[in-house]
């Protein structure tokens, strides 16, 4: 396929509620459970209420209601709950296990699990369950609100411009920006592997085990492929590398984000530079597009190409910016006269700070957790604020940065956090 024939497709952007069928009645349940038998039982209890429906496993519209089997070592199963029961207001989340030992009933209600059903299962106390849960859903006020989460797309210019650097630092800036909010960095780019370096972490899982057989593709398997970072934020790298063989097929890029954007409201994909087709469907599908760049000449040649394209692609210029990173003061006329060959009326710059960008990469601290004061961490602030989820106001920026010093140890962010 050429690039130059490439044009977007346009998606359903899934803004429909919690319900199915056009019916506004009938909500909808997520089973995800190992065990067949026990599965059969939900299975049964749900149907036969009139106003609940099973989720088809295809279907990317997001469950109001999950009941889910803890899985032998329940801890990543909690933390995943969580988020998916913040994700999204009126969500809730049932469980069931074989173990019923005080240890996991409690982390069950701490992680916000509304019913835990011991097994084997009772289909009377199911039933009330299920009943109550209706009740709850049709009590609510307003109306339930789908979640569909941004896509922020970062595509380097050329290779080595700074795109997971930037990526990295402004998936943790958004996620310290609003607290309750949720983010996802995921890390596209198939010749990279970069993602558990950068952010220091140990990931048994990656894409390719989403990407590897859609048919196992859901919530469950999401849950144990995601790998949660010190501050909070998920990732999921992409497994492949140049030495590696095998690559993500253009096909499974769309319900994999599908699932992501259901669950967390910020999907942050890092795409490397080839703008190969998987990276196509993320640039479709995204809500904000990065193109890193930087004032180089072989690089800002590559940057036009790749507006070019997007724009002889029918991508709305209104969702593009441009970053050119590694940037001088003196270079101000530099900028300007770029800004002008690649017809854009703004962009983002970022300071060349080489050691501070390499520090952070090495010690696998990110900049805006290892050196939020320094100007090229301020860089971050403005564009998530940009993207409409920062504050002017000086006293939320001290806040930002406490919340991610406080997400990097553990504790909640601190009300008091100065600037200096
Ligand atoms: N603002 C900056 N100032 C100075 N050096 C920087 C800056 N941003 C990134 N770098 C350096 O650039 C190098 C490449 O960064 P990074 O790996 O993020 O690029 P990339 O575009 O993701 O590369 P790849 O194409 O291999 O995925 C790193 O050594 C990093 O320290
Ligand atoms: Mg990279």
């Amino acid at each position: 396929m050429s690039q130059q024939s490439w044009k977007p497709v346009r998606l359903n952007d899934g803004k429909s509620g919690g319900s199915k069928g056009g019916s506004s009645s009938q909500f909808l349940v997520d089973l995800v459970i190992y065990n067949p038998e026990v599965k059969k039982t939900f299975q049964e209890v749900v149907d036969a209420h009139p106003s609940l429906q099973v989720k088809d496993p295809n279907d990317p519209t997001v469950a109001r209601l999950v009941i889910l089997e803890l899985d032998e070592d329940p801890s990543e199963s909690f933390s995943f709950i969580e988020t998916v029961v913040q994700a999204v207001e009126g969500r809730e989340v049932f469980l069931t296990s074989p173990r019923t030992d005080s240890q996991v009933l409690l982390e069950a209600l701490r992680a916000g699990a509304k019913e835990f059903f011991p097994q084997p299962i009772q289909e009377s106390e199911v039933g009330v369950a299920l009943e109550k849960f209706v009740t709850r859903c049709q009590q609510a006020t307003k109306e339930h609100t789908k979640k569909v989460g941004n896509i922020l797309c970062l595509l380097g210019g050329k290779g080595g411009v700074g795109t997971t650097t930037v990526a990295v630092n402004l998936g943790l800036g958004l996620h310290g920006a609003s607290p309750g909010r949720s983010v996802v960095l995921v890390e596209l780019n198939q010749h990279g592997g970069d993602l558990a370096i950068f952010l220091d972490v140990q990931s048994n899982h990656s894409l390719r085990d989403l990407g590897s057989d859609l048919t196992r593709l859901d919530l469950a398997l999401l849950t144990r492929v995601l790998t949660k970072h010190s501050s909070g934020m998920h990732i999921l790298p992409s497994g492949y590398d140049d030495l590696s063989s095998g690559r993500i097929s253009p096909e499974s890029v769309e319900p994999i984000l599908k699932l992501l954007q259901s669950v967390f409201d910020h999907v942050v994909v890092d795409c490397g530079h080839v703008l190969d087709l998987p990276t196509k469907k993320v640039l479709e599908m995204a809500s904000t597009i990065i193109v890193m760049s930087t004032l180089i000449v072989p690089v800002i040649h590559r940057t036009k190409k790749i507006l070019d394209l997007l724009r002889n692609s029918g991508i709305d210029g209104k969702k593009v910016r441009v970053v050119f990173n590694r940037f001088s003061t003196q270079e101000q006329e530099v900028l300007r006269e770029t800004e002008e060959t690649l017809k854009i009326d703004s962009s983002f710059v970022i300071p060349n700070d080489y050691p501070t960008a390499s520090d952070s990469i090495n010690n696998g601290t990110p900049m805006v957790l290892s050196a939020p004061r320094m100007p090229i961490t301020k860089v971050f602030h403005d564009i998530v604020k940009d993207l409409g989820f920062g504050s002017d106001d000086p006293k939320e920026q001290a806040n930002w940065m406490g919340r991610l010093r406080g997400m990097m140890n553990g504790r909640a962010a601190s009300k008091t956090a100065q600037v200096s």
